[in-house]
């Protein structure tokens, strides 16, 4: 099939044509940052997962390189899941899920795979290195998957997403001298995940935390209403008995479209994907469907996950606001700082009859979309998802920071570490951005992008 692409976000990470999913193997390498992807670039739909590759020198403009991983060898006869990159001895490796149907359900094998390159974008494959006999007993191998392999005291160490037969989603430490040969540690939770099975965990060794995203989770009130969610553990992984001791968890990011975040090799970057399994994906008929968030500088301050955007922009001229501004933005980040906030809402992408909201209401910010333009449908039935709503803690800071990341078809909302991120698809008309607020002070920024 051949797919012609007619629009693209300017600054967000996409397919060059089709789809994409989880970003995958980010790390700083040979003076660039390198993103790969799961991509099918033959349609807009999910398919045969390849792994897509783009980099960049400021984290904002990114480039094509030709496809890393394609599917079809050994171990990875109909697909290259997700995984994640390392440097060693100056090659760069990436550690891979290699995906077999066989007759699917139990018969499906996913085994975790070792490609290496010398220039960053050439990739030999080395086969299989966490085979089936490495999996301790009791637990499927057709749910093994998304290996994140990291560096410590002279071992390499990876965390693969894993599932006891009759239980949900547990994640699985290894340990190797040199990338090829692996030996089990433990299960680092030692129980059970809330959701069905767990995806992609991510482990920062220098901030100690772990992401880990759930499929088929129960909501928790008005938090984790996605039918798939991503949450963070912030504790100490025992090297010694391979057991992560949990302190905190939290969300994330309080968005509609947020999965499968990924910590850039060695550094405090993040990126996610920026959408959600199980529903539409209306730029599909521009050729392409999925996209990535903008990196995101990560912290932890008081047990909790704190991110701040990463956008190489030229910053605008910063404008007091009385009661009222009025302005035109599609694509930029825009910054508002306020003291003595008592009321903000804030109207991005309208055309009067079309826009997404954010207001303030009982020490939240509101997040709706569902007037941004085409529908999203998913098959979250609670009231927030069906009126278009997701809602994130605004801080008591005397002064308060909210920056917006607006590009083509999304919008990302940080306050206080705190993120909210969506996709949208306003009318080509909806470019006003109309912002209401009562503070004792305000201002304004838009800044675009450099
Ligand atoms: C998460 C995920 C991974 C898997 C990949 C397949 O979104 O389901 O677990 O490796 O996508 O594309």
């Amino acid at each position: 099939m051949t797919i012609t692409k007619t629009k693209q976000p300017a600054f967000h990470i996409t397919g060059e044509t089709g789809w994409i999913n989880d970003p995958n193997g980010l790390i700083y390498y040979k003076g660039k940052y390198h993103v790969f992807f799961q991509y099918h670039p033959y349609d807009t739909v999910w398919g045969p997962m390849h792994w897509g590759h783009v980099v960049s020198e400021d984290l904002t403009n990114w480039q094509y390189l030709p496809i890393a991983l394609k599917p079809g060898d050994i171990g990875d006869e109909d697909g290259c899941f997700s995984g994640s990159a390392i440097e060693f001895n100056g090659k760069l490796y990436l550690m891979y899920t290699g995906f077999a149907e066989n007759q699917g359900g139990d018969s499906i094998r996913q085994l975790q795979c070792l490609a290496e390159s010398e220039d960053g974008i050439n990739f030999k494959k080395h086969g299989v290195v966490i085979g089936e006999d490495k999996l301790p007993a009791g637990y499927a191998p057709c749910d093994f998957r998304d290996p994140k392999v990291w560096r410590h005291d002279d071992q390499f160490w990876c965390v693969v997403a894993a599932r006891k037969y009759d239980g949900k989603g547990r994640v699985l430490l290894y340990k190797s001298l040199d990338l090829f040969d692996w030996t089990f540690v433990n299960d680092v939770f030692q129980k059970d995940s809330l959701g069905v099975m767990i995806e992609c965990p991510d482990y920062n060794q220098e901030l100690s935390y772990m992401f880990t995203c759930e499929q088929f989770q129960p909501s928790e009130n008005d938090v984790h209403l996605n039918v798939h969610t991503c949450r963070y553990h912030i504790g100490k992984l025992d090297y010694s008995t391979g057991v992560f001791n949990e302190q905190t968890r939290g969300i994330v990011d309080y968005g509609f479209d947020i999965y499968a975040p990924q910590t850039f090799s060695g550094t405090n970057v993040v990126i996610g994907w920026l959408n959600m399994w199980d529903r539409n994906v209306p730029s599909a008929k521009y050729g392409f469907a999925g996209m990535l968030t903008v990196p995101r500088k990560v912290s932890v301050k008081d047990g909790k996950l704190f991110q701040e955007p990463i956008v190489n922009v030229k910053e605008g001229l910063i404008q007091n606001v009385e009661d009222r501004l009025n302005d035109n933005v599609t694509k930029g980040v825009i910054t508002i700082k306020a003291r003595g906030l008592h009321d903000l809402s804030l109207k991005m992408r309208s055309n009067g009859e079309n826009y997404t909201e954010l207001t303030l209401k009982d020490g939240q910010w509101v997040f709706n979309r569902a007037k941004s333009g085409e529908e999203i449908k998913g098959v979250e039935k609670d009231v927030d998802s069906l009126a278009g709503i997701r809602r994130m803690p605004c801080s008591m800071n005397e002064e308060i920071i909210l920056t917006i990341v607006l590009d083509e078809f999304s919008v990302e909302v940080f306050e206080d570490g705190n993120a909210l991120s969506s996709t949208i698809y306003p009318p080509v008309d909806a470019n006003e951005l109309i912002l209401s607020v009562k503070a004792d002070n305000c201002t304004y920024q838009k800044s675009k992008i450099v």
